[in-house]
């Protein structure tokens, strides 16, 4: 075995024959021309010409060996109920769905949106599209109405498929009636909507000759079959909305072929998962950690994956390790916040479990802490590892790789850059590394490996100006993290450079919140911040600027309109009322400083601002 310096140092220096050797974990209907095609930077394209498709490759090709082995176990705390897939079964269920979204019109390269609780259905119609070549859209189902809209106006879908409810905490949360306010509002309406019903909403409204009921339509596609589309490896295969510094939410596009062998191999290399073991990842499919980890990645590894609809403390605190137990988990993906919120309960909620089978808890999405970290180690007497990526990345940039080295864990770091990603930590202004021990932005010189986002969504333009940094001569990718590495290099990341925040491992840019905030009719202006927050990490804090002062408005009035535009999940902490926010005498509000008042810290260098009272005021509404 090689060491994990000399793994690492290979994928760069010998870059084909690197990804060559991982390209076989993955099967090809017709090989590859060429591994890579850098001829137009920043735009990548792996294994040219060669052709595959994500579900041959999640559950055709396990068939010979795993038809009977479980696939897919749904374990519902919200509704108490299991539902169990095997290899067999789901290849059943998904080539139904995909029959059926056939029915429907769907045809290759169609975007299908998919807003659904976390069900079954919905892993089935995410492969189904897979199966199709149609590219997916999943959006997450804490998004309000407007939020779903603009997403729906930008990847103008074919169909969408959601349910009528889903439930948390035992209570409903209406999906479908969502969707219908968000038709109202979008210009470019999907033709067929696909409702799967669990009961949870008596009263749904149907639309005639719009909304299709899925149990309806799947007796007449009992025992469908439907061939994979092959596709070549860089046809889309999904886009995903994520936030960024401006209001408007971008599409991040994933290729086929190059995903597929990134997550083949990282189920080798970092995340230990062995064919016939089970895996349990936390997230949600509306995010990318569900993606990549709840569906694609445990079934190209023919593996057996746990999705879970619940929250961790329901009914006790305990639950997550008796899942763990129950199926004989081995490997575990879950966010800091969650172990922030296991953290305040009984440790005896651990204990009584026997978590033998399980190798490794994999941590995501936002800054472990270190108390947080070392608690959860010791709780569980067994490795836990942070490591670092992004929608973009679609699969780790920085990690442990215990597929290839036990390295020693350091507590509040994600160790070492991932094979295939050339890593370096940048000065911001001057573009030059910086030394150990000093603050950079962190960055990837390109080529970005297989996995990483292949563009924006219809507009490659965005893509490079978003991302790629022109230093010199060279272009380089900005991932908008702070991070810093130590002498043994490790790196540690410290947040974000720009106005995106991190409420809960969600992620969400305050421009967009911003925008919400001032939809509500008499705010003028507004600034929205991301506080520190012990339980959630970060938390919205918005400044309002009212048109008529004189005109009741509440900050209850504010939130409620956040949660309409937005969702509940991009709520401000609380919403206070000023007359006029710091802002440069060119007229940029001075959001960092507002950030540092809000945190107790300094708000640093003042020169530019246009009127100090407002500043004043900042903090006097923070005394409130
Ligand atoms: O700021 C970083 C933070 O989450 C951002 C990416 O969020 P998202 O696109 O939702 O993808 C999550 C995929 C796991 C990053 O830019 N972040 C993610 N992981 C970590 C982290 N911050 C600190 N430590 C991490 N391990």
């Amino acid at each position: 075995m090689p060491t994990y310096r000399e793994f690492h140092r290979r994928s760069l220096a010998d870059r084909e024959a690197f990804w060559r050797e991982q390209a076989a974990l993955i099967d090809w209907h017709r090989p590859y021309e060429q591994v890579l095609d850098y001829s137009r930077p920043p735009f990548a394209r792996w294994f040219v010409g060669g052709q595959t498709n994500l579900c041959h490759n999640a559950l055709d090709r396990h068939l010979g060996v795993r038809a009977e082995q479980q696939a897919l176990v749904w374990i519902s705390t919200e509704v108490n109920q299991t539902r169990s897939f095997t290899y067999g079964e789901l290849h059943a269920e998904v080539n139904r769905a995909a029959a059926m979204m056939q029915s429907l019109g769907v045809k290759r390269g169609d975007r299908v949106i998919i807003y659904m609780p976390m069900v079954p259905e919905a892993a089935f119609a995410i492969l189904a599209c897979a199966r199709l070549g149609a590219i997916h859209s999943v959006v997450f189902g804490g998004f309000a109405a407007s939020s779903l809209a603009a997403r729906i106006d930008d990847a103008r879908p074919a169909l969408m498929i959601t349910a009528d409810g889903g439930s948390r905490m035992g209570k409903p949360v209406l999906y479908k009636s969502l969707v219908d306010e968000s038709l109202k509002i979008a210009r470019h309406p999907p033709r067929k909507v696909l409702i799967f019903r669990r009961g949870l909403d008596e009263n749904m409204p149907v639309v005639a000759d719009r909304d299709v009921d899925w149990a309806t339509l799947a007796k007449d596609f009992n025992g469908a079959s439907v061939a994979c589309a092959w596709l070549e490896s860089n046809e889309p295969s999904y886009i995903l909305f994520t936030s960024g510094t401006t209001g408007r939410p971008k599409g991040v596009q994933r290729d086929v072929g190059g995903y597929a062998v990134a997550l083949a191999s990282s189920m080798k290399h970092i995340f230990c998962g062995e064919p016939g073991e089970t895996m349990f990842t936390t997230s949600d499919i509306g995010w990318v950690v569900g993606h990549s980890y709840i569906i694609y990645a445990p079934l190209l590894a023919g593996m057996t994956t746990i999705m879970y609809e619940g929250v961790p403390i329901r009914p006790d605190a305990g639950i997550w390790w008796k899942i763990v137990e129950d199926y004989k988990v081995s490997v575990m993906f879950s966010a800091p916040t969650a172990i922030r919120v296991l953290k305040k309960h009984d440790l005896s909620y651990v204990r009584k479990h026997d978590l033998s089978t399980l190798k490794h808890l994999f941590l995501a999405g936002e800054p472990l802490d270190e108390p947080t970290h070392q608690w959860i180690s010791e709780s569980l007497g067994r490795p836990v590892i942070d490591h670092y990526w992004q929608t973009e990345t679609g699969w780790p940039l920085l990690s442990a790789h215990p597929g290839v080295e036990q390295t020693p864990i350091k507590m509040g770091s994600p160790s070492f850059p991932v094979y295939g990603y050339d890593v370096r930590l940048l000065h911001e202004q001057t573009g030059k590394p910086v030394a150990d021990g000093e603050k950079g932005v962190v960055a990837i010189a390109p080529p970005l490996p297989p996995g990483c986002m292949s563009t924006v969504w219809g507009d490659d333009e965005r893509f490079v100006n978003t991302y790629f940094r022109d230093f010199k001569d060279q272009l380089i990718y900005s991932t908008f993290d702070w991070g810093i590495r130590d002498k043994d290099g490790y790196y540690y990341i410290l947040g974000r450079t720009d106005d995106v925040i991190n409420v809960a491992g969600h992620r969400l840019g305050t421009r967009e919140i911003e925008e919400a905030v001032s939809m509500h009719p008499n705010v003028a202006e507004c600034a929205v911040v991301g506080v520190a927050d012990q339980l959630k990490g970060q938390l919205p804090l918005a400044f309002a600027v009212l048109k008529d002062a004189g005109k009741r408005t509440s900050a209850e009035d504010v939130m409620q309109t956040v949660d309409r535009q937005l969702g509940a999940i991009a709520r401000p902490k609380a919403v206070h009322f000023v007359t006029l926010l710091p802002k440069t005498r060119s007229g940029k509000t001075l959001r960092r400083a507002i950030q540092a008042l809000a945190e107790g810290r300094d708000p640093g260098d003042l020169t530019t601002i246009e009127d100090p009272t407002a500043l004043t005021q900042i903090k006097e509404a923070l005394r409130t």
